[in-house]
């Protein structure tokens, strides 16, 4: 699913979001693990207000564990736990009901203490597209069949879905937007197939993602590509691959354009082996040198 966020679409989406979180005690922020950074929310904190959140890192099968271990690290020393799951296949979701537990803890201990039983733990899943939102509820759905009914009075009816013994989810989710104004980030989502649409020049894609895997992981981007160095240019590299591949236009030329997407599809279906494309070390040189306002990679 692709959205085209007008302002429009984006103060509906935030006016849903801020309906729904009257109705939960916990979010869920839903990010991918290769990018943890480029497909959060930009108001995220602004729109939750003091929510309390769990980050819960998708796609954790696709990204670098190593990485992936720094990012929840990072998220602790700010006081915000972060979970790895792989939503497709069913993995690490205990971890989930767990983070959300222990924020809970403090609460419920005082519940108790005024002989007050906690009842379950309301949550919601928030994230932008394509991060597995769906696939992480259904995932859920598939395990925990017994839904709590409509409740009545309630004019719009919302379900919820137990999982394991104290959480009830929100069926479904808020979505939010991606971050438009850095160019870096366009790239980083469409590398990972954020963005599946033509928003973004192909050519330069490709271009962007060959340069980060030359200075990030150039053994994995020369195993991939069979390859001792990495031409300079990117129209080089997209002319061997035309010629490897037999990407050619109707006069016989490279087909530099086809070659991009190719290149470009081949790192979303991580034939280069399991990379991340956010680190939390460049946000912290962000941070130090400009606010983030001119991030570099
Ligand atoms: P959304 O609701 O947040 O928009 O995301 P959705 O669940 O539709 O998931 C988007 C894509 O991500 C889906 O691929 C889904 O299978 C994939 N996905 C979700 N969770 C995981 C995960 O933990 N690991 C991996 N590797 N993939 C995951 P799709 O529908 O096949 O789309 P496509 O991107 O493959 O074309």
């Amino acid at each position: 699913m692709t959205i085209q966020w007008f302002p429009g679409h984006m103060a509906k989406a935030r006016r849903e979001v801020t309906e729904k979180l009257k109705l939960v005690d916990v979010i869920f922020e839903l990010v991918d693990a290769r990018i943890p950074y480029s497909s959060s929310n930009p108001m995220l904190e602004e729109i939750i207000h003091q929510k309390r959140r769990v980050i819960i890192l998708n796609k954790a099968d696709t990204a670098d564990e190593k990485v992936t271990q720094e990012w929840i690290d990072h998220f602790a020393e700010r006081g915000l736990p972060a979970v790895a799951v792989n939503a497709q296949e069913g993995k690490g979701m205990h971890k989930i009901e767990r983070a959300a537990e222990a924020l809970m803890a403090e609460k419920f201990e005082r519940q108790r203490s005024r002989g007050m039983k906690p009842r379950a733990i309301r949550a919601m899943i928030l994230g932008i597209p394509n991060v597995g939102k769906s696939t992480l509820i259904n995932r859920l759905v598939k395990k925990n069949i017994a839904k709590t009914g409509n409740k009545p009075g309630v004019t719009k009816a919302q379900q919820w879905i137990k999982v394991g013994k104290t959480l009830e989810l929100l069926d479904t989710p808020g979505i939010l937007w991606p971050k438009f104004e850095d160019q870096r980030v366009g790239y980083k989502l469409a590398l990972t197939g954020a963005i599946k649409d033509d928003l973004l020049h192909m050519e330069e894609v490709a271009g962007f993602g060959l340069r980060f895997l030359e200075a990030h992981y150039p053994e994995k981007l020369h195993h991939w590509l069979q390859i001792e160095v990495l031409p300079e240019e990117t129209t080089e590299v997209l002319a061997m691959i035309a010629e490897r591949r037999g990407i050619f236009d109707r006069y016989r030329d490279p087909d530099y354009s086809r070659a991009a997407e190719l290149l470009v599809r081949e790192m979303r279906q991580e034939k280069m082996g399991r990379v991340s494309f956010d680190f939390p070390s460049d946000l912290l040189v962000e941070d130090d040198a400009d606010g983030g306002e001119n991030s570099s990679h």
